[in-house]
């Protein structure tokens, strides 16, 4: 038995708006309210954890060149992606069972990101059905997470009702076709309390109750790039590869149809062992050479990150870990407190690095501390 199961599961009920110090203090405070099991597993990285403190590690290894004389003031942080305008370079990443954090679910993730004006991703392990969160989005800008059945046909039928739903885009998580060794779950014997609507089709249950092992397993783990071809070919949407932490993935990826290359390790939760997602970054982005939009995640918790990321190649970021903390401590409130959080943070490092606008961070040289 794990030690929470859905009868004893009790998410945060909480909705509010934050005082944010910092990320890093908004986990202390999530770790005091969210379950036990819930909290492992969003928290928790694999094996060692090695790859998620690197995470965070590697944006030290360059700096943020301050800058003077610059003619700045109030920086603009609007920018645009696949078409979206977006009121700040970052975006929700696609998690898991946002139920895990508070009891409103990817609806109340949803109605944070909609009221502060960018776009969330859905994922396909979501917690709640399309419906449920267009409550909170209410015609907000959305992209769909996939992680494929082994069926096509129920692929099809996945990404038919994604459209429906107005997604604009696909994400294909490539790097997750089998879980990595998360050692907190294991101890907690960890199963997701409730179900997975969106993908429960192609499992044997309804995701309630089983182990994220055991969900992967029945999710399509032979994934190549005619997975890409296909899902390009039949949702005639841009698919965006997710989990890319190599050049030569990259350039596979677009050859295949992607539209978009997503660099991330997973937040650390996959292979240990990987570098600093940020140290992979630079090369990706150079091979890529701008034919298609660079997408960055992997241990952003301060604004100064958010640089670091754009002014090696990335177009945006997205937010994990911070965002659940978040939506567990204020609801969409406290979601809305990350964002505007990251918004102030960003905002004064463009400031005090000289840069008024997005694009002006794409030009900005960072310092190199290994010279
Ligand atoms: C995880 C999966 C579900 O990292 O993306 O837990």
């Amino acid at each position: 038995m794990s030690i929470e199961n859905q009868e004893n599961y009790q998410a945060p009920t909480e909705i509010k708006d934050l005082d944010i110090v910092n990320t890093y203090e908004l986990e202390e405070a999530a770790k005091e309210v969210v379950p036990k099991g819930g909290y492992g597993y969003i928290s928790g990285g694999s094996g060692d954890e090695f790859t998620k403190k690197q995470n965070i590690e590697s944006f030290n290894h360059k700096g943020v060149l301050p800058r003077v004389l610059a003619d700045v003031e109030n920086p603009d942080l609007e920018t645009t992606i696949l078409g979206h305008k977006i009121r700040a370079p970052f975006i929700m990443a696609p998690i898991a069972a946002h139920g895990l954090a508070h009891e409103t679910k990817e609806a109340g993730t949803a109605k944070g990101v909609a009221e502060f004006g960018t776009i969330m991703s859905i994922s396909a392990y979501s917690g709640a059905t399309f419906e449920e969160i267009e409550k909170g989005l209410n015609g907000a800008p959305r992209w769909f997470q996939l992680y494929m059945s082994k069926d096509d046909e129920l692929n099809k039928l996945i990404v038919d009702e994604a459209k429906k739903d107005g997604a604009t885009a696909i994400i294909l998580t490539a790097d997750a076709t089998l879980s990595g060794n998360r050692e907190t779950d294991i101890r907690n014997q960890f199963v997701y309390p409730f179900g997975m609507p969106i993908v429960s089709r192609y499992l044997t249950g309804s995701g309630e109750n089983m182990s994220l092992n055991n969900i992967y397993a029945q999710s399509k783990q032979k994934i190549s790039p005619k997975d890409v071809e296909f899902l390009a070919s039949y949702s005639e949407l841009p698919i965006i590869v997710k989990g890319i932490q190599t050049p030569e993935d990259a350039l596979i990826a677009i050859r295949a149809g992607a539209a978009g290359i997503w660099v991330s390790n997973h937040g650390g939760r996959q292979l240990d062992g990987a570098p600093g997602s940020f140290d992979t970054l630079k090369g990706i982005a150079k091979a890529v050479g701008g034919e298609v939009p660079v997408i960055f995640d992997s241990g952003v918790r301060r604004g100064e990150h958010i640089f670091k990321a754009i002014a090696s190649g990335a177009d945006i970021v997205a937010l994990g870990r911070p965002m659940l903390y978040g939506l567990a401590l204020g609801g969409w409130k406290g979601v809305r407190s990350v964002l505007e959080y990251f918004e102030t943070d960003l905002r004064r490092v463009m400031q005090l690095a000289g840069t008024q606008t997005v694009e002006d961070i794409k030009r900005a040289k960072l310092y190199d501390f290994k010279k």
